[in-house]
Parts: structure tokens; sequence; C-alpha cells
């Protein structure tokens, strides 16, 4: 398998000089509640493989050793063998039980075990990074106004970004350096224009109304209603080495379609609205209130923020995904 600096060269050098856009490709740090829900390895699928992004780091919100060693399986395979990963503090061993519907399987330490890869390989999770310090390395090292921070579950790692102070890494406050170094700030979670989604008060609401309420630079929400069903396909067709298809069937069974909140959030960061989405609420900003619960506000003192609506039907919103996450696997196979 090539790696993807031999990948990269070898695709630019078929291209016409120029058509390399570095400019275009967006530079993400991604922060993952991988677990319970199986979105979040078709979200890294695309974040891995789609033209125009580069993962600079992973920053993982649930406290189990099993979703990070699940990242690095993931992202290592797509040839992000590198790429540093952080773990929210403190964290078990525990692994998913499906107490709501006693259907879904476990597929974290199943695939962090059998593609072990990548930055941090079987058996080494206490290796993880600090997610803050992960993500005060990481921007200090970036282009000012150049880093997408995809948010995919709860908030205590962003909150403890904001929550920083000067250190090695920068002299910046974290607010201060958020601001000189973030592009933008896309969130999975939330209702609109308002109500009460899990990401928002499942873990620690008080981190999410600090972030959403205090993050100093403009935020686009994909909330709970930009979700379809897919992945079924995926699962049919994906060559057999695949570690996504193969959580899928871990977790839901072949041939099963999955809700695609992560996924959807993944694209938008990375190619924008394209013809997929209509940004509403321009003109006003989300509030997240101490319990979770969130409603739009439309005062006109932050308007650096939207939310997303699928403009498409959801049949071809999902066709759509299918069709880029077999594009992904097979690149990799
Ligand atoms: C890890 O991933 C890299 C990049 O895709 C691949 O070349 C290598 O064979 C993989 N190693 C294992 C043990 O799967
Ligand atoms: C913010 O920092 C204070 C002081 O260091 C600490 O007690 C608190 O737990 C931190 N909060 C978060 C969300 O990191
Ligand atoms: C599309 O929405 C309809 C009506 O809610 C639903 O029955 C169907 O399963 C959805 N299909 C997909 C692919 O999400
Ligand atoms: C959360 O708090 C807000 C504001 O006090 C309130 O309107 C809302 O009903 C609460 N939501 C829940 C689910 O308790």
């Amino acid at each position: 398998m090539l790696s993807r600096l031999v990948k990269a060269v070898a695709i630019g050098a078929l291209l016409p000089l120029g058509a390399v856009d570095a400019a275009k490709t967006k530079k993400l740090i991604i922060d993952t509640d991988i677990y319970s829900g199986v979105d979040d390895t078709t979200a890294l699928l695309l974040a891995a493989t789609l033209p125009h992004a580069e993962i600079l780091a992973v920053n993982v919100n649930t406290a189990s050793s099993y979703s990070a060693l699940a990242v690095s399986a993931i992202i290592g395979h797509y040839g992000y063998t590198e790429v540093p990963i952080g773990l929210t503090r403190p964290f078990t061993d525990e692994a998913f039980f499906d107490n709501f519907g006693f259907i879904r399987g476990e597929y974290c330490s199943k695939v962090g075990y059998h593609y072990s890869n990548g930055s941090l390989p079987w058996g080494t999770a206490e290796d993880a990074w600090d997610p803050v310090a992960l993500y005060r390395k990481t921007l200090a090292e970036q282009a000012d106004h150049s880093v997408t921070v995809v948010s995919l579950g709860f908030f205590q790692n962003l909150a403890g970004l904001l929550n920083s102070t000067g250190d090695k890494y920068s002299p910046l406050s974290g607010p201060d350096l958020v601001k000189a170094k973030v592009l933008e700030l896309v969130v999975m979670g939330g209702q609109y224009p308002s109500g009460a989604e899990f990401n928002f008060f499942g873990g620690t609401p008080l981190n999410t109304a600090l972030v959403i309420n205090t993050w100093p630079t403009a935020i686009t929400f994909s909330g709970d209603n930009v979700n379809v069903l897919a992945g079924a396909r995926l699962t049919r067709e994906a060559p057999s080495t695949d570690p996504v298809a193969a959580s899928y069937k871990w977790q839901i069974g072949y041939n099963v379609d999955w809700q695609t909140w992560d996924p959807f959030a993944v694209l938008y960061a990375i190619n924008g609205l394209d013809k997929l989405f209509v940004a509403q609420g321009q003109g006003g900003h989300n509030y997240v209130f101490p319990n979770g619960s969130n409603t739009w506000v439309y005062d006109n003192t932050k308007n650096n923020q939207q939310w997303l609506k699928l403009k498409i039907s959801n049949v071809t919103a999902a066709n759509k995904l299918e069709s880029l996450f077999l594009k992904g696997v097979r690149k990799w196979a």
C-alpha cells in the first residue's frame, strides 16, 4: 500500500501544474465521541479520503481506551499513520454495551485490535495526548485562520482549550489562540431553531454552554435533522479488508443502514454548502442553556453563525454519501 506522501506525489504528477490548490485544502482537527454510534467511523473515513482535506489531529471525547485505539486503526488504514491522537482523561477500558435497544454490538475494541495501526497501536492508549495540549500544539503550528475544528460529540476537550493559558506551545490564552488560528468551528449538535439534542445535554452541558456561548470564531451547526439513513451499501460493496465497513458490520450488521449525523458535519467542513446544504439563521446565533438545551437568538451582536439544512431529498443525500464512502474505501483496498 502506498503511503499518503507517495500517493499525493503520484496524484500531483498526473495533474497540470497549478491544479493542486493548497489554499483549497481544509486542515482539520476532529473531536469525536466514537464509542456508541458508528457514524463517527464514516466521518473519519470521509475526512481521511476526500480530496481537499488534511487531518492534523484527532481528539477523542469519550473516556474509553478503545475509542482512541479505534481512531488510530481507522485513520491509519487510510494512510494517516503519524497523526497525533488525544484522549480525554481519566479514561477506562470500558467497552460499549447497548443498554438502549439491546441490538447493537461493540466495535471500537474490535477495530482497534484487528486493524492495529497508526500512531496509537493496540496496547498504547496511555500514550495518547492530553487533548488540550494537542489542541494547543497543533493550532500553534498552523498559519493564522487556517484550521477547521470539527466537533462530533461532547465538549470537555474544547472547553479545556478555551480555559487554557499560555504554555510551551504558545503564549496565547485559549480564546486568543483559537481566534488567531481557527477558520471555523463546525459542530454536530443541537436542534434548530431550538430544542434539546444529546451531544449538547448528554455529556457535561456546562461545557457545551461555555464552548457555544463564548467561542470566538465563526460557527456552523449541523443539527439533529441533518441526518439520513445510509451505510448498508458500504457493507455490501466495500473491499473485505476495510475497517469502517467492518465496524458497521460489527455494530449494526450486514446490509443495515444507520444515522449519518457525523459524516454530514465532516462533508460540510471540507466542501462547504456545495449542492447539499442550505444555510439558515444568518444574523443570529446559537445560545445554550445550562441544561444543554439550545435556542437561536436574533440580536445581531454575533452574526457569524449559521445552521445547516439538507436541500436535497434524504434518498439523494444517502446515495451521495454511499458513493463518497465507497470511493474512499476503494482507494485504500
Ligand atoms: C498500516 O497502514 C498503512 C497505510 O495504509 C499500510 O501501509 C500498512 O500496511 C498498515 N499496517 C498494518 C499492520 O495494517
Ligand atoms: C478551567 O480551569 C480551572 C482552573 O485551572 C479548572 O479548575 C477547571 O476544571 C477548568 N475547566 C475546564 C472545563 O477545563
Ligand atoms: C427518508 O425519509 C422517509 C420519511 O421519513 C423515511 O421513511 C426513509 O427511511 C428515509 N430514507 C433515507 C435514506 O433516509
Ligand atoms: C432547559 O432550560 C431552559 C431555560 O431555562 C428551559 O426553557 C428548558 O425547558 C429546559 N429544558 C429541559 C429539557 O429541561
